[in-house]
């Protein structure tokens, strides 16, 4: 029998006391008391960004051959809509103190680039910094706030990706909160994800600031440990789980972009990393090539029965309710009184794992109508409990419901 955790009792409470979900930008001005300041990401984030796979070699050819292929693939459809350019697209500051676009790698300019994206159907995202420099040496925005948040509305960004490094002795708190400021004095709905890695706990200040904030170092493509400022997938989502409390509709845990299709982990590892960061109702950033992206790696990415699970509208991070070694039983509340259940096995052998509903908090007699959404099948009913064999670094994920 899998050991119960004590976090448990407090859900029931948490599903009763989860907000309303957003339905349309607020108007600019103070926010409410647990209210996203800018009513943007009633659900967690869905898109792809230009670090994971392509780093400081980002340029307008590939930015452009990306979205053709987010549009073509399904990709936007299933509800990734967000285009991201992380580091490095940046020039030097014009004689006003204007931001440009390196020339070299996006000769069109970023409106250029913006609007052909929103052609596409697709939402526009761009990367700053908080400090003097980025973390690749591009100009950061201290100093600048307001200026470069005019220069972002002007340009047509949706979305600001805003980092941390050479940030000096600022306080990341009234550091985050004065570029939320800018942001909103332009009048335009920007998302704002918050990268400051965790360091200064922003879950505990950051959903009255910004949407989305950072709780660890950089994903690797690795399955597990701490590589300099990295960690490996199955790492982040021990430092990731414990603050599910912090997460709701419009203010998320960020575990850092997907790795899936990158090449450094099986398609059983990346199933259960989507699965995992599903679970978390983590931001769904791709981070792969995807114009060039196997039939595999779209069969996970693509998988609408898990992004449902991650863009329930309930809004509540899942967590981990039992652990026995390698073996592990996560749970996840959805809206209609249904369940998302995770049997996840961490070992290098095939495990058999038990999940009963006295550990998931059901009642021990429902007998449950079980959907196994890796196989896309409905399983038979069960009573007290579901059993599954679970391959090694692998998941059996399924929504439990009366
Ligand atoms: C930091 C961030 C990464 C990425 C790089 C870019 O390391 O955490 O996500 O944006 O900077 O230089």
């Amino acid at each position: 029998m899998l050991r119960l955790l004590p976090r448990l009792a407090g859900l029931a409470a948490l599903i009763l006391a989860a907000p309303a979900v957003a339905q349309a930008p607020a108007p600019a001005g103070p926010p409410r008391a647990g209210e996203a300041p800018n009513g943007l990401a009633p659900t967690p984030p869905m898109g792809w960004n230009s670090w994971n796979k392509f780093a400081c070699n980002v340029n307008e050819a590939t930015v452009r051959a990306t979205a053709e292929a987010m549009a073509a693939s399904g990709m936007r459809d299933a509800g990734y809509v967000y285009v991201v350019i992380d580091d490095c697209w940046h020039g030097p500051r014009d004689a006003d103190g204007f931001i440009t676009a390196d020339k070299e790698k996006f000769p069109s300019g970023i409106r250029a680039l913006a609007d052909y994206v929103h052609s596409k159907g697709l939402k526009f995202g761009l990367y700053s910094d908080a400090g003097r420099h980025t973390c690749g040496g591009r100009p950061g925005s201290q100093g600048h706030e307001y200026q470069d948040a005019l220069s972002y509305a002007r340009w047509g960004v949706d979305y600001l990706k805003y980092d941390w490094c050479d940030t000096g002795a600022r306080n990341a708190e009234e550091a985050y909160k004065l570029m939320a400021d800018a942001l909103r004095a332009t009048g335009r709905p920007i998302v704002l994800s918050m990268c400051e890695w965790g360091t200064s706990k922003p879950w505990l200040w950051a959903a009255n600031v910004g949407n989305l904030w950072r709780t660890t170092g950089d994903v690797i493509d690795h399955w597990e440990g701490k590589y300099d400022y990295s960690w490996g997938v199955v790492s982040i989502v021990d430092l990731n789980e414990p603050l599910w409390t912090h997460a709701g509709p419009g203010h998320w845990n960020d575990p850092d972009m997907l790795e899936i299709g990158n090449g450094g982990l099986t398609n059983t590892e990346y199933r259960s990393h989507f699965s995992l960061w599903a679970m978390m109702a983590a931001p769904l950033i791709a981070g792969n090539d995807v114009a060039a992206m196997s039939d595999a790696t779209k069969a996970i990415l693509l998988n609408r029965e898990v992004i449902a699970i991650d863009q329930d509208p309930l809004g509540v991070q899942g967590h981990r309710v039992a652990k026995d070694g390698d073996r592990e039983i996560w749970l996840k509340p959805l809206s209609g009184g249904r369940q998302a259940l995770l049997l996840f096995n961490r070992g290098l052998a095939p495990a058999t794992i038990a999940a009963t509903w006295a550990q998931l908090g059901l009642a021990p007699n429902a007998r449950l109508r079980i959907r196994d959404l890796w196989a896309h099948r409905d399983l038979p009913r069960a009573r007290e409990s579901y059993t599954a064999l679970v391959p090694p670094h692998g998941v059996q994920m399924v929504v439990l419901r009366p």
